[in-house]
């Protein structure tokens, strides 16, 4: 049996928009994601996902409601303890990539190892980057690259910590089709190796190759589809 990863219990996410007023984003979502398990979240713009993944991925606390990773409440551990889980635990792809501009393509991607005194294989960092097909220079700023160069990055940032946990806000968003294909393959593979993956996308056929789909819409989930079909999946998502 595999174990139990994240768990969302009733979550709920409001925020405040200032005097007396807030907005609700996140409506009572409960969800278990396992090891070896490969989770899509998918739905309109503005239907939540991101916010869902940073809720229960340690990022940003729900205004009710629990989430557990690993057996454990992130918002009651100490701010060491959260930091180090996710430095050795878990890998978060952001949507906007969070790259630092400053510094070039190895740096940023050794970054999280250097943070925790891990030692740093530029080999291993090379063969991840060719694994996406990346052609740019390992010494070029990360302002100068292009949107997919910077994605292919922010993955290879979080796939060098060999985290056993990993959230992909959209993360062949900005790259080609051969890409998208070689990226998605990797986080096959790490689920089926024994990883819990949780991926949002807009890529319907994407989805239909994880093993379960979460649908979101208003901020409420609508639907869970254990294996999804394409043909399933569009039904879903045009029933509006
Ligand atoms: N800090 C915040 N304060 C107020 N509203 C917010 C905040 N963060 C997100 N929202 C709102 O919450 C809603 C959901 O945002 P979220 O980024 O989770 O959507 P999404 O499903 O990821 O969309 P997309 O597909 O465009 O990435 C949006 O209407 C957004 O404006
Ligand atoms: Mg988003």
């Amino acid at each position: 049996m595999d174990d139990a990863i994240i768990e969302a219990d009733s979550v709920s996410k409001s925020f405040s928009l200032g005097k007396n007023k807030s907005i609700d984003i996140l409506k009572d979502i409960s969800f278990t994601a396992y090891s070896n398990e490969f989770l899509s979240i998918i739905g309109p713009s503005g239907s939540g996902k991101s916010t869902l993944l940073k809720c229960v991925s340690g990022l940003l606390e729900p205004t009710t409601g629990l989430v557990k990773v690993n057996a454990l409440n992130p918002y009651l551990l100490s701010p060491a303890k959260i930091a180090k889980m996710r430095r050795t635990e878990i890998g978060f792809i952001f949507q906007s990539y969070n790259l630092v501009p400053a510094l070039p393509v190895l740096e940023n991607i050794v970054l999280p190892l250097r943070l925790s005194g891990k030692k740093i294989s530029n080999s291993k960092v090379e063969v991840l980057l060719n694994s996406m097909n990346f052609s740019a220079d390992l010494g070029s700023f990360v302002n100068t690259l292009s949107g997919g160069e910077q994605q292919k990055v922010a993955i290879a940032r979080v796939l060098v910590t060999n985290a056993k946990i990993i959230f992909a806000d959209e993360p062949t968003g900005a790259v080609d089709e051969s890409s998208k294909e070689l990226i998605f393959n990797i986080l096959r593979k790490l689920a089926d190796n024994g990883a819990c993956v949780v991926m949002v996308t807009h890529d319907i056929d994407l989805a239909s190759k994880t093993d379960r789909a979460l649908i979101l819409k208003d901020g409420k989930l609508v639907k869970v589809l254990n294996k999804p079909d394409t043909t399933g999946l569009l039904e879903m998502i045009e029933k509006g």
